[in-house]
C-alpha cells in the first residue's frame, strides 16, 4: 500500500475512557487535521478479558467510526503489556531483572522475551486481529507491540541462551577460545555449563565476551517475539506495511539488526530541552540509516510537556513545528505524537496531548498542532518519499558501542555516541549531509567514511575500508580503534590491529587522561596550525610507513612531540587517524579539510544555526530550511542559481530569504 500523505496523529488510548468520547474527540481530530491514529497500543487486558474470550467489537466501532471521518488507523497489537490475569496464572512469563529477581504484574513491556506463554499469547491475538482487521480499508499501517528492549535473565532466556551459542559456535571448543575461557580458568566442558551474565556473577562488568553475546541474543530474542508477530500479519495484508517503535535512540537492542526485519522504521523522539539540534538531526539521520536511506517514520513525540523528565520544560511556541519539520527533514514521512487525549490518572497524566484536561481546542498546543495539520495536508503527498542523496557517510556499530562501553579500561568516561556526534556535528554546522552505514552496507557511493572510535573491527570490514580507501575514498577514525575483533578478543600484532596498514601507523599505548587533565595538539603548518587542546584518551603514535604524514602533534608530557593527527596516501584515497580527543574547533578544521579535499558542497550555504537539507523523489527537489537562530537571518537563494516555490504557501521564493527564529521552510525547486 503506497502512502500517499505524509501521516499526521499519533496514540489514542482509548480503552481509558467511555466510547462516548469519540463525539467529542473526532470533530477535534479533524479540526487539528489528524489523518492517522494509532491503537490499541495498550488495549490487550480489554481485548482479551480471559483466557480463552476476546472482546473486539469496541474496537470495531471505533476504527469504523474513524473512517469513517476520514482517519486512517495504525493499528497496532496490543503485546507491549499483558492482561494481569495472564501474567497471575502464568507467573513464569514475567521477566527476571540482573539481580536474579523475577519481576511482579506491572508496568509494561514486562514479559520474558523467550516466555512460550508470551509467545503463545502474543502470536494468538496478532491472529485475531490479522483475521479481523487485515483487509479493513482503514488500516494503513500496522503496529506491533511497543518499545521492545526486555533484557531478561531467567532460566528459560539461559537455556535458550545455550542452545543459542550452540548454533553460533558449533563446539564447546570454539567457543572455548572465542570467548578466551582460559582467562581466569573459565574454560566449560559442557554446555551446562554456560552461565548467563548476573549481577551475582558479575559477568555483567568482567566479562566481555559473555556479555556482548548476551546482547546479541537478548536483540534475537526481542527480534523474535516481533517476527512471530510479523509473519501472522503479513499472511492476513500482505500489502500494509508493518512497523514498531523504537523507543528513543537505544543501546539494547541492535536497531541494524532489528531493523532488517520491519517493513519501514519507526521511532519515538523526545529529545531533551538541553539536546543540541545536531544531535537530534543525527539520530534522525542513524534512523533513516537504518533501512539503508529509505524514508522512515517519526511515530512519537510529545506535543509540548513530557512526564518522565526531572524537569518536564514546555516546547516553546514554534518548537513544536520546528522539531516537526526537522524530522521531515531528515526522511520522516510523518510527523506523529504520544498521545491524542492526555490521562486523567497514572504516570502520564502530565504528559502533553493534543486535547488537553481542558477537554477543548481553545489551548496554545492544540493551535500549534492544527496549524501543522494544516500545512501538511498543503503540502499533501509531494514529499513522501523523497531521499537524500549523500557522499559522507559514518559508520554505526551496535557491537561496537557494546564493546566500548562495556570494557574495563581505558577509561570509564568513553562514550561512543559523544564520539560520533562531535565529528557529525562537524559536517551539520557546514550542512553536508549525513548517510549512517553498517558494517554489511555498500561504500562505493561515498566520497568520505568516518568511523570514529572503531574499537571493534568485524570480520572483512578492514578489506572494505581498504578496497574503499584503494579506490579513491577517504577514510577517517580516532582513538582506541581497530583494537578487538567480534568477540573482543585484542587483535595481536600492535595497535590499531587491522586498520595499521591502511593508515600506515602504530600505536603503541593509549594514556587516558582524568577529566581535569589535558594536553595539546600542535599544527604542522599546512593544513593546521595554532594549537587546540585535546583529553580524555591520548594514543601515542609511531609512523610506520614512509608516506604516512603527520599533521599534529602533541604539546605537552613525555609523548610530547608524536604525531596526534596522521595522515597517510592510500592508493587513490587518504586514510585519516585523530589519536586523541580534540575541542570541537579542531573538529571543526578537520572536516572542513575533508569537505574541500573530496568535493564535498552544501546545497545551501548558510551559517551555523541555520539546518538546510534536501530530498528528493519523483516529483522534484525540495530544500528544507529551519531556524535554530535567536535573530533574523537574510539568506541568499540566488547562490544556487535556482528558483524554489514554497511547497506550503505557495508562494515564490527566489533571492533574499528572511528566516526568523524558529521559522521552518520547505522550497521545492522550479524547473
Ligand atoms: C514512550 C511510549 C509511549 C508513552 C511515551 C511517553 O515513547 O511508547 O507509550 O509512554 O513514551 O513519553
Ligand atoms: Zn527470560
Amino acid at each position: 500500500m503506497k502512502q500517499n500523505r505524509i501521516y499526521y496523529g499519533g496514540d489514542y488510548n482509548p480503552d481509558q475512557w467511555p466510547e462516548e468520547i469519540l463525539d467529542q474527540d473526532i470533530p477535534l481530530f479533524q479540526k487539528a487535521g489528524v489523518n492517522l491514529v494509532t491503537l490499541p497500543v495498550f488495549s490487550w487486558a480489554k481485548l482479551q478479558p480471559s483466557e480463552d474470550e476476546y472482546c473486539f467489537e469496541w474496537l470495531d466501532r471505533m476504527i469504523d467510526r474513524l473512517w469513517e471521518a476520514g482517519i486512517s488507523i495504525c493499528l497496532s497489537t496490543p503485546t507491549a503489556a499483558q492482561p494481569a490475569w495472564m501474567s497471575r496464572k502464568y507467573p513464569e512469563m514475567l521477566p527476571v531483572d540482573i539481580s536474579g529477581l523475577r519481576r511482579t504484574h506491572g508496568k509494561r513491556v514486562n514479559f520474558c522475551p523467550n516466555s512460550k506463554i508470551y509467545r503463545h499469547f502474543s502470536t494468538r491475538i496478532a491472529e485475531e486481529m490479522g483475521k479481523r482487521y487485515g483487509k479493513h480499508p482503514a488500516v494503513a499501517l500496522w503496529h506491533v507491540a511497543n518499545e521492545y528492549g526486555t533484557y531478561c535473565y531467567c532460566p528459560q532466556c539461559e537455556k535458550e541462551f545455550r542452545q543459542w551459542l550452540k548454533q553460533r559456535y558449533k563446539t564447546i571448543e570454539e567457543l572455548n577460545a572465542r570467548w578466551n575461557l582460559a582467562f581466569w580458568g573459565h574454560t566449560v566442558y559442557d554446555w551446562d555449563e554456560i552461565v548467563i551474565p548476573s549481577e551475582r556473577n558479575d559477568d555483567y562488568r568482567f566479562y566481555q565476551p559473555v556479555y556482548l553475546d548476551y546482547r546479541r541474543f537478548m536483540t534475537d530474542s526481542n527480534l523474535n517475539c516481533f517476527r512471530a508477530e510479523y509473519d501472522i500479519l503479513k499472511r492476513y495484508s500482505p500489502e500494509i506495511p508493518i512497523t514498531t517503535n523504537i523507543s528513543g535512540f537505544i543501546q539494547q537492542l541492535d536497531q541494524m539488526k532489528f531493523c532488517k526485519y520491519v517493513d519501514i522504521a519507526g521511532w519515538d523522539n523526545y529529545p531533551w530541552p538541553t539536546d543540541p539540534p545536531a544531535r537530534v538531526a543525527m539520530k534522525h539521520d542513524l534512523m533513516r540509516g537504518l533501512k539503508h536511506g529509505k524514508p522512515y517514520l517519526m511515530i512519537e513525540q510529545a506535543p509540548s510537556q513530557q512526564n518522565w523528565q526531572p524537569y518536564n520544560v514546555q516546547k516553546r511556541p514554534g518548537e513544536l513545528r520546528r522539531i516537526s519539520y526537522q524530522a521531515m527533514a531528515h526522511g520522516a514521512d510523518s510527523v506523529m505524537y504520544f498521545q491524542m487525549r492526555q490521562s486523567i490518572a497514572g504516570v502520564e497524566k502530565f504528559h502533553s496531548a493534543l486535547i488537553s484536561h481542558a477537554g477543548h481546542e481553545n489551548t496554545r498546543v492544540f493551535r500549534e498542532m492544527a496549524q501543522i495539520g494544516r500545512e501538511l495536508s498543503a503540502i499533501g503527498g509531494q514529499t513522501v518519499g523523497a531521499v537524500t542523496k549523500s557522499q559522507a557517510a559514518f559508520l554505526f556499530d551496535w557491537d561496537n558501542w557494546w564493546a566500548v562501553e562495556g570494557s574495563n579500561g581505558p577509561s570509564k568516561d568513553l562514550r561512543y555516541l559523544e564520539q560520533v556526534e562531535k565529528y557529525y556535528t562537524g559536517f551539520y554546522k557546514r550542512h553536508i549531509p549525513i548517510d549512517f552505514v553498517s558494517v554489511e552496507d555498500d561504500l562505493s557511493g561515498y566520497k568520505v567514511l568516518a568511523a570514529p572510535l572503531l574499537y571493534m573491527v568485524k570480520p572483512g570490514f578492514a578489506d572494505k575500508v581498504r578496497n574503499f580507501v584503494r579506490e579513491g575514498g577517504t577514510f577517517l577514525t580516532t582513538f582506541f580503534s581497530g583494537i578487538t575483533d567480534e568477540n573482543d578478543r585484542v587483535t595481536l600484532g600492535g595497535y590499531p590491529g587491522e586498520l595499521s596498514d591502511i593508515l600506515g601507523i602504530w600505536v603503541e599505548e593509549t594514556d587516558a587522561l582524568r577529566p581535569e587533565q589535558s594536553n595539546c595538539m600542535k599544527g604542522l603548518g599546512t593544513p593546521f596550525q595554532g594549537s587546540f587542546s585535546c583529553g580524555l584518551l591520548c594514543d601515542v603514535v609511531h609512523l610506520t610507513a614512509p608516506d604516512t604524514k603527520a599533521l599534529c602533534i602533541y604539546g605537552e608530557d613525555y609523548y610530547k612531540g608524536s604525531p596526534c593527527v596522521t595522515c597517510r596516501p592510500y592508493g587513490d584515497g587518504y586514510a585519516y587517524y585523530v589519536a586523541t580527543d580534540p575541542e570541537p574547533r579542531f573538529i571543526d578544521e578537520l572536516v572542513g579539510l575533508l569537505i574541500s579535499e573530496c568535493g564535498l558542497a552544501p546545497a545551501l550555504d548558510a551559517p551555523d544555526g541555520i539546518e538546510t537539507s534536501v530530498r528528493e523523489n519523483e516529483n522534484g527537489r525540495f530544500l528544507y530550511i529551519l531556524s535554530f537562530q535567536k535573530e533574523d537571518t537574510i539568506i541568499d537563494l540566488s547562490q544556487t542559481g535556482k528558483h524554489f516555490r514554497n511547497i506550503v504557501t505557495g508562494q515564490k521564493a527566489e533571492n533574499k530569504l528572511l528566516i526568523k527564529p524558529f521559522d521552518c521552510y520547505i522550497l521545492k525547486e522550479e524547473i
